[in-house]
């Protein structure tokens, strides 16, 4: 088996989602594969990986080769975690794996990854990868779609690109779930979702490429007029978000795919609430603030 790493249908679908093949994530990598893989990443921003039947042990061991894992958030049901700390539980299922009821709290929780966003940008050190895998998913929809944030600051008007360039924004949860109508928060989640800063242009470390750093989870930028700054952040995410910036996958079971939450940005699409979606995430912790990035 050899690695290789090849554009998704380069002709109709955008240049920045890529399909490895050649290789057995579920075994342990050896150090070239996993600098091949990072490198990868680095071009694309999104790697698909077929047919990966791996066990939450075999994920979280793959996802290591990129870094430390993050904590998992939001996982709890009742008080008991489904899966362990390191994956965040992104399927529709109870403690005993049954379906999430219509009114469920968690379930409308989690409506909020329908909207466009980056992990975890909500927290102070925002995450670097997620590795999202396939383990059952319904008969048709829950589509994930990805946009890529360099190629939406590239084709910026060079006028937005200068209006944004040194901007902070304050992102938290409540704002992203504020869009959706969700608002029921415990005293205690509103501390927890306490807003955090993050530069609206982001420099990569390891490529210098520039990117715009939206989400769902801005809701201020700082210095402005509220309702000023969330007129301007729609506007680029739909400059940011238009279908020519888009790579819809469509999941098979065993796939696995991983994105650079620091260049693309991702949402979920709807599917039949009824059917079981059970996708488990690892994700790789950044290492520092945007606020401590080169701008
Ligand atoms: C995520 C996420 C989208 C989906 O796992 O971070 O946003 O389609 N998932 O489940
Ligand atoms: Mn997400």
């Amino acid at each position: 088996m050899t690695l290789s790493i090849k554009a998704i249908d380069p002709v109709s679908r955008p240049f920045f989602a890529g399909v490895v093949s050649g290789i057995d994530i579920t075994r342990p990598l050896t150090a070239d594969e996993a600098a091949e893989i990072e490198r990868g990443m680095d071009e694309f921003g999104v790697l698909v990986f077929h047919d990966q039947a791996l066990t939450d042990e075999t994920q979280m061991a793959f996802s290591r080769n990129f870094g430390e894992l993050e904590l998992a958030t939001n996982n709890l049901r009742d008080g008991r975690d489904r899966l362990g700390k390191h994956i965040a539980d992104i399927s529709n299922l109870d403690i005993d794996n049954n379906v999430l009821g219509r009114e469920n709290r968690r379930r409308l929780f989690s409506l909020g990854t329908r909207l466009w966003h980056s992990d975890s940008s909500f927290k102070v050190v925002p995450a670097k990868f997620s590795l999202l895998s396939a383990r059952i998913i319904p008969d048709a929809g829950g589509n994930t779609e990805f946009a890529d944030m360099r190629a939406a600051w590239d084709t910026l008007d060079p006028e937005l690109r200068a209006e944004c360039e040194g901007l902070v924004c304050e992102h938290s949860q409540l704002f992203s779930r504020a869009l959706i109508g969700f608002g029921e928060f415990t005293d205690e989640e509103r501390k927890q979702f306490a807003p955090v800063q993050q530069r609206l242009v982001r420099t990569h470390p390891s490529t210098g490429r520039r990117s715009l750093y939206l989400a769902s989870h801005a809701g201020t930028i700082l210095g402005w007029p509220v309702p000023e700054a969330r007129a301007f952040l729609r506007d680029l995410t739909e400059h940011a978000t238009q279908r020519k910036f888009v790579y819809s996958h469509k999941w098979s079971v065993n796939d696995l795919v991983v994105w650079d939450n620091r260049a693309t940005m991702h949402r979920s699409r709807p599917f039949d609430a009824t059917q079981v979606r059970d996708m488990h995430r690892t994700t790789v912790a950044g290492v520092r603030s945007t606020m401590a990035e080169a701008a």
